[in-house]
């Protein structure tokens, strides 16, 4: 079974346009039925939760059940084990400032030079409380992590180790299972960074045994907010970040001070009546099936199709002698995602998008605020690299007039 392309677009309005949009990786671009979500919560039921009154009851159920779905898509055991809050960025800041309290000076975190700064600025400053930081660096052959250099770094100190799911620049897919095994033989906790995995593929939590994990909803076809997951009985251990008279017991909202933003929390359910309605048009006699089992189907949708779109837009590259691949020149949908950077020699990167610009195609250069990879790679000065991000809205007509228009450039 392919995805049909037709169906997909025609709920992204955005796609009707004449833009193609190949900058994903930044921001994909919003689903209908998530606009329609938001309106009818904040026409219809926009009061303040808690009250004994209908709408606000109504109001406490949908947003219930905007947290039900994100559990239900990462695979969560229990509900109370998601927390929202407005990007990836403050949650992980949020999680750091809980977390140190449980640690003393001396103590030791590991995270990645290949990470968005969002999963390493909160860590890096808590050296200020004397905990003490480790870089795990990548290979610079090959881009990738490699386990054994992990080996090395972790001690009978190392608490957390912080790491991405997928790099938001070189698209790699690290080989989390086999890295979250190994911490937690060190007894230290993990945490992943998934915001450039998510949009995606589809996680299982519980199978990785992962003990936090973040993604934001504005890069899987949504608004711009954010949910974290940890694991009940560490979320448990952690201290209270809101409220003083906030339960220790209250879970996910000592950790989520300030109200949620409710319409954004219903609004995510578009994803949902997305998944459905593509499951429906695909497989009709699935219909009995269960959202997460939907899910399961749909973005092995995705994933075959955006291989697709890898091979092509990799085999372009992979001919140009002058051009380099940051990240895999392969396509294998197991080992990367859609999102693939590249330079050319002896050409500084925003040269080529500013000529891409212009025939109304989103492409982008720089370091994605994976800037400590970037300037590891030594290619700050050469403003960083070209990012071509796609997801399974993109069509092969859209990279093959990519590379039309990027072949007399290279
Ligand atoms: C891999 C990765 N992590 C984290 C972030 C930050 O997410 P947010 O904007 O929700 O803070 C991004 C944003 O581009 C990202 O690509």
């Amino acid at each position: 079974m392919e995805l049909n392309l037709e169906f997909v677009r025609k709920q992204f309005p955005a796609l009707g346009g004449d833009w193609t949009y190949f900058d994903n990786a930044g921001g994909s671009q919003t689903l209908k039925s998530v606009t329609e979500r938001i309106s009818e919560y904040l026409l219809t039921s926009d009061v303040q939760l808690g009250a004994s009154y209908e709408v606000s009851r109504i109001a406490g159920n949908r947003i219930q059940e905007g947290f039900q779905f994100v559990a239900d898509i990462i695979n969560a055991r229990e509900v109370s084990e998601v927390i929202f809050g407005s990007s990836t960025t403050t949650l992980l800041r949020q999680l750091s400032h809980s977390l140190v309290q449980t640690m003393s000076p001396g103590d030791e975190i590991i995270v990645t030079n290949c990470d968005h700064e969002a999963n390493i600025g909160p860590w890096v400053n808590l050296e200020e409380q004397g905990i003490i930081i480790k870089f795990w660096e990548i290979n610079q052959d090959s881009f990738e992590l490699d386990p054994e250099d992990l080996k090395r770094l972790l001690s009978p100190k190392t608490k957390f180790v912080s790491l991405t799911y997928a790099s938001n620049i070189l698209g790699t897919i690290n080989p989390v299972k086999e890295i979250i095994k190994l911490v937690h033989e060190n007894g230290s906790y993990v945490c992943l960074d998934a915001v450039a995995y998510a949009p995606h593929r589809l996680p299982d939590v519980q199978v990785l045994d992962v003990d936090f994990y973040a993604f934001s909803f504005y890069k899987v076809y949504g608004p711009h907010y954010s949910a974290l997951y940890g694991k009940k009985e560490i979320l448990k251990t952690l201290p209270n970040i809101n409220h003083f008279f906030i339960s220790e017991d209250d879970i996910p909202y000592k950790l989520q001070p300030g109200s949620s933003n409710y319409e954004l929390s219903y609004g995510y359910l578009g994803c949902k009546d997305y998944i459905e309605a593509l499951v429906n048009f695909h497989f009709p006699e699935k219909d009995y099936l269960d959202i997460r089992s939907k899910a399961k189907l749909a973005f092995q949708l995705f994933a075959d199709h955006e291989e697709k779109l890898t091979a092509r837009f990799l085999n372009f590259l992979n001919k140009k002698e002058n051009v380099k691949i940051i990240g895999k020149t392969t396509s294998d949908k197991n080992e990367r995602v859609a999102t693939i950077s590249f330079i050319i020699d002896g050409v500084v990167s925003s040269t080529i998008t500013e000529k891409v610009d212009k025939y109304k195609i989103g492409i982008r250069f720089g370091d994605f605020y994976a800037r400590r990879l970037i300037v590891n790679l030594g290619l700050f000065d050469q403003n960083g690299v070209i990012r071509v991000s796609m997801v399974h809205y993109n069509t092969m007509e859209e990279v093959d007039r990519l590379i039309e228009i990027l072949d007399p450039l290279i």
